[in-house]
């Protein structure tokens, strides 16, 4: 959700670095984009609409400089027009300034800001920024001073980047909003996630809340918003720069859907000893889960199925399990016991919403574990525990490789609740996940499938127990990338209610793996086809649910635990080919943005 980029020291190429940074973030936001480059001067060009509008408004010769500041918007405080994009100005067009977040106060600001002769361009939260560091300057203070105090007095989430006319000097800040470093001898870069500068350095240092990070030619330095020095840590990050490209694909999403067999060869790897059986995660991991006497999950969206998925196993293992949406956690917080564990299940780590749940359990004296893909991230960081999916980079906006692997991390955690000790035909079934979402992806009709339902008028999702959860997500998939209506509904819920909504214009795609309940769910496919919807069955093969079906989509058949994960790769690729039929932007939904840093 809006995405950052700046770079120091690159001389002629700083342009070219931001424009590029811009391209590897554009998943964060794409309402709008701008770039600010100082040298002797301070040039700004902005744009509404995605980053090809930019691109095509830019003069290079115009944007010179050793040091600049780039922005990819997703809206918050007013649409996305020219005035509304990043970078932001004050008075005189001596400072620029970017953003991502919300200021709380800025309504003040801006109301103390007029009163003192300032006129604003934008209806942003942002714009109070450069205009506070102007009005402080304007009493003497240097630029760095200024940038300190007008940082100290917003309120909210933030995480802001500053250049001025005639200095090659960036000032940085955060607090609740992502901002990472990136290191090397010969520049410095920032950016809001490793990928903006991923292909110049993979050496990166993690700014905490009320930091301040100063690049200039000569280096970085890290101090608190007092002006006193922080060590700080070098991280190496092992992602490859190559791993932020489409590879010949057309969508990200494509792409990151292929590369589920890998994903969670990676989960896997090292964690699961085959001969013995015994999955190991480590102590803190291990002390963490073993103790827990209950668990309660938070998540968003994607993530947050992945966490019903996860409760219902950990229920399965005899310990007390509930799935929270994160952002209603917050809202009203369930009753914990001294040996509950919250568990965040984050791809990115920097979802606002699951992060404050986190931080309420925290503040009332819960244990804390991530399950996240992104090193390093808030949540990795903030929690007691982390445990990481290692997906690599997920650029799409829809999540589909992370899904996967969450689901494959909590079955690791599962297997360390069991005293680590899993049943040998478990950990060969684990084994041999991946190469059964490959025989997915070689052997899918999806495509077909997407044709013949393309003109729907709705698109519903059905399953029951492990099921379920790939019922919701396969509704979501679907609604986000294609805009079209989809829900997903517990099987056995459809009769009371849903049903209604059913005709022959829209499909019905039961999800039916494994043994448990899958009888039940053929019942409710019959009521279905009773009322002439046409069915897709997406099965293993185990119930007579094809007998039912106007199509199928086959999946081989698994443990009972992971032939969810199968099932859901044929719904994403059902979702991605709707949507590429009805062309629509697939990696960038409208409206959405990947990782949402505002509650
Ligand atoms: C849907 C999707 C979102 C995310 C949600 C949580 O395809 O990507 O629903 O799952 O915003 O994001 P993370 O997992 O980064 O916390």
């Amino acid at each position: 959700m809006c995405g950052i980029i700046g770079s120091v020291g690159r001389g002629s190429e700083t342009l070219d670095v931001l424009v590029d940074g811009l391209t590897n973030l554009e998943y964060r936001g794409y309402d709008s984009a701008g770039v600010a480059v100082s040298g002797e001067s301070l040039s700004v060009c902005k744009r509404s609409g995605e980053l090809d509008v930019l691109k095509g408004a830019l003069q290079p010769w115009s944007l010179t400089g050793n040091a600049g500041i780039g922005h990819t918007r997703w809206s918050t405080h007013g649409p996305p027009t020219d005035e509304n994009a990043h970078p932001h100005m004050d008075c005189t067009g001596d400072i620029a300034v970017v953003h991502n977040g919300i200021i709380e106060n800025y309504e003040s600001l801006r109301e103390e800001l007029e009163a003192a002769g300032h006129e604003f361009a934008s209806e942003t939260d942002t714009e109070v920024v450069p205009h506070l560091i102007e009005a402080i300057q304007a009493g003497g203070a240097s630029f760095e001073t200024a940038f300190r105090q007008a940082v100290s007095r917003l309120e909210g989430s933030y995480a802001v980047a500053a250049v001025r006319e005639g200095s090659d000097t960036v000032f940085a800040a955060r607090n609740d909003s992502p901002l990472v470093l990136g290191v090397d001898d010969t520049a410095t870069y920032l950016g809001s996630d490793v990928p903006a500068f991923l292909e110049h350095t993979d050496r990166v240092v993690y700014l905490e809340d009320g930091e301040v990070a100063e690049l200039t030619p000569d280096g970085w330095t890290v101090t608190t918003l007092a002006g006193v020095a922080v060590d700080k840590e070098v991280n190496t990050v092992d992602w490859e720069s190559e791993d932020t490209g489409k590879s010949g694909y057309e969508h990200f999403m494509l792409k990151e859907i292929h590369e589920q067999p890998q994903a969670l060869r990676q989960c896997l790897q090292e964690r699961v000893d085959e001969l013995s059986g015994r999955v190991d995660l480590g102590d803190d991991i291990a002390n963490a889960v073993r103790n827990a006497g209950s668990i309660q999950l938070v998540a968003c969206g994607t993530s947050y199925h992945a966490a019903l998925y996860a409760a219902e196993l950990f229920r399965s293992q005899g310990v007390p399990a509930q799935a929270f949406v994160a952002s209603e956690y917050v809202t009203s917080p369930p009753p914990h016991s001294e040996d509950t564990l919250v568990v965040g299940i984050t791809q990115s780590g920097e979802t606002a919403d699951t992060l404050s749940a986190l931080r309420d359990a925290q503040r009332r004296g819960v244990e804390t574990l991530a399950v996240t893909n992104v090193v390093g991230s808030t949540a990795a960081r903030e929690c007691e525990g982390v445990l990481y999916i290692r997906s690599g980079p997920e650029i799409g906006v829809a999540a589909t490789k992370t899904f996967s692997a969450q689901v494959v991390a909590v079955n690791l955690i599962a297997a360390v609740l069991g005293n680590g000790d899993t049943k040998h035909e478990f950990v060969s079934a684990l084994r041999d996940l991946p190469g059964q979402v490959q025989q997915v992806l070689d052997e899918t009709n999806a495509e077909a499938v997407a044709r013949q339902f393309v003109d729907s008028d709705a698109f519903f999702f059905i399953g029951r127990g492990y099921d379920y959860p790939v019922a919701l997500e396969g509704a979501l998939k679907m609604k986000e990338i294609s805009y079209e209506h989809a829900e997903g509904f517990a099987a056995g819920e459809l009769k009371h209610g849903p049903l209604a909504l059913v005709t022959g214009n829209t499909p019905v795609f039961a999800v039916v793996t494994g043994e448990t309940g899958s009888e039940k769910t053929v019942g409710n496919v019959k009521e279905v086809e009773a009322r002439n919807a046409p069915v897709v069955a997406v099965t293993d093969g185990r119930t007579d649910v094809e007998r039912y079906a106007d199509e199928v989509l086959e999946v081989p058949a698994a443990d009972p635990r992971l032939g969810p994960v199968l099932a859901n790769v044929q719904l994403q690729l059902v979702s991605y080919h709707v949507a590429k039929q009805l062309a629509r932007s697939i990696d960038k939904p409208r409206n959405l943005a990947k990782s949402v840093t505002v509650e």
